[in-house]
């Protein structure tokens, strides 16, 4: 990497925590997480890097001291507040940012869009307008080198039939309302770069799964009510494809592009591993039989339960990644079938994560179920 601080947005949330681990421990960058903890903030997916989330997390800037030797700093605070984020930029003076703080599941999107347009859509003009405020005070050599990363998902490109795959010229055409309030985010990026000359970056990638996932989404979902010998809710028939990446993956993908990507471009980012939602299923069912079979002999599979389908659902998407391969020279170091298996065992090893989440905050009931007329 040529940079060296960073600001990460939704630094407490999956990805982004796959983010700093690998910052922090594997680049020896110094980053400053901005996250404002909402329900999907956990900032104790950050401790194997240091952080302490009972002394660590400050609200105000000024309670940062970026003059202490540590690597990790964590302001609580919202995208949408102009003001302390470039109270952040000027005080903790980024080399880039990327920036992940969003509102990201569907179903959720499907009951309340409203967060979903305050945090995607005028939280990320407003974290423009104060990137861009910084990136002015700038020379002329920090300006050029200055990175304003947007983390987007394929989601934008709407669906797919049987057959072909999104590349970086597939029209726009998103259904739900998470999908709609990224495309106009990954809009105002661009309109910042081609306007006013911010260098920014914008990577689309395709559905992560992996360790500290939260447990509304798919993966995690069916893991826990395995565990909890709960029905597994498969929308519709199950036969709705998402193209899975494992998450450090995508983190090594957006470090690349970060390093090597020419300002202004976007990158799709997926690894070719399309499943049905009923083979996902199956699959974590399989393993889970192998390694913690149920006290009563009878196998997950069992528990598999078709539930109505999602309003609008986006019925397969799939990557194709030729250009950040070829111009940038990703590439995954996981399949899904390597990567699912660690998944599974991550899940049974660290109940201490998703525990507490479990009890306190999501216990897996159905969202997004809103009546079309
Ligand atoms: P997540 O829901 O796990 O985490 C989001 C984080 O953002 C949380 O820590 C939350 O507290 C924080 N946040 C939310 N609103 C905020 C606000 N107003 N101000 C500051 N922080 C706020 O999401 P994720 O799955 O890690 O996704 C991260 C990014 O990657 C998102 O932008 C998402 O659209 C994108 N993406 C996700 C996937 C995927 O499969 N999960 C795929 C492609 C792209
Ligand atoms: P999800 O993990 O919510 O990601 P996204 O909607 O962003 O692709 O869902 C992945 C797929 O799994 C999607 O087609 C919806 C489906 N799904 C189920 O069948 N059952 C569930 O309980 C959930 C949460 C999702």
């Amino acid at each position: 990497m040529m940079t060296k601080r960073f600001i990460v947005t939704g630094g407490a949330g999956f990805i982004g925590s796959a983010l700093v681990r690998h910052l922090v421990r594997d680049l020896e960058a110094t980053v400053l997480v901005v996250d404002k903890l909402t329900y999907a903030g956990v900032p104790e997916s950050l401790k194997e890097v240091g952080l302490d989330p009972a002394a660590d997390i400050q609200s105000e800037v000024a309670a940062l001291d970026f003059t202490a030797p540590r690597r990790l700093f964590f302001l609580k605070a919202d995208i949408c507040d102009v003001e302390r984020m470039s109270a952040a930029f000027a005080a903790f003076h980024p080399d880039a940012v990327f920036h992940l703080a969003a509102e990201s599941h569907v179903d959720r999107s499907i009951d309340g869009p409203g967060e979903f347009i305050r945090t995607n859509v005028t939280g990320t003009a407003n974290l423009l307008q104060a990137a861009l405020g910084y990136w002015r005070t700038l020379s002329a050599d920090a300006q050029e080198a200055f990175r304003f990363q947007h983390i987007s998902t394929d989601e934008v490109y709407g669906t797919l039939g049987e057959t072909g795959f999104f590349t970086e010229k597939t029209p726009y055409s998103p259904h739900s309302p998470y999908s709609a309030s990224k495309a106009a985010s990954d809009h105002l990026v661009r309109a910042w770069a081609d306007t006013y000359g911010l260098p920014t970056l914008i990577t689309n990638c395709s559905n992560n799964y992996g360790p500290y996932h939260f447990p509304e989404k798919l993966i995690p979902l069916i893991i826990l009510n395995c565990l909890d010998g709960k029905p597994l809710p498969v929308y519709g028939k199950g036969a709705n494809v998402r193209d899975w990446l494992y998450v450090d993956d995508h983190v090594a993908a957006l470090c690349l592009v970060n390093e090597k990507g020419a300002p202004g471009e976007t990158y799709n980012v997926g690894g070719h591993n399309e499943r049905t939602n009923l083979e996902v299923v199956q699959t974590v069912c399989r393993i889970l039989d192998e390694l913690r079979p149920r006290p009563d002999g009878s196998k997950y599979e069992s528990l598999i339960a078709f539930v109505a389908d999602r309003p609008g659902h986006d019925l397969r998407y799939a990557i194709d990644p030729t250009k950040l391969m070829t111009e940038l020279g990703w590439k995954p170091a996981r399949t899904f079938d390597t990567g699912i298996r660690e998944t599974v065992q991550w899940y049974l090893d660290n109940d201490w994560w998703w525990r507490p989440i479990h009890e306190q905050k999501y216990a897996g009931q159905r969202l997004g179920t809103i009546k079309r007329n």
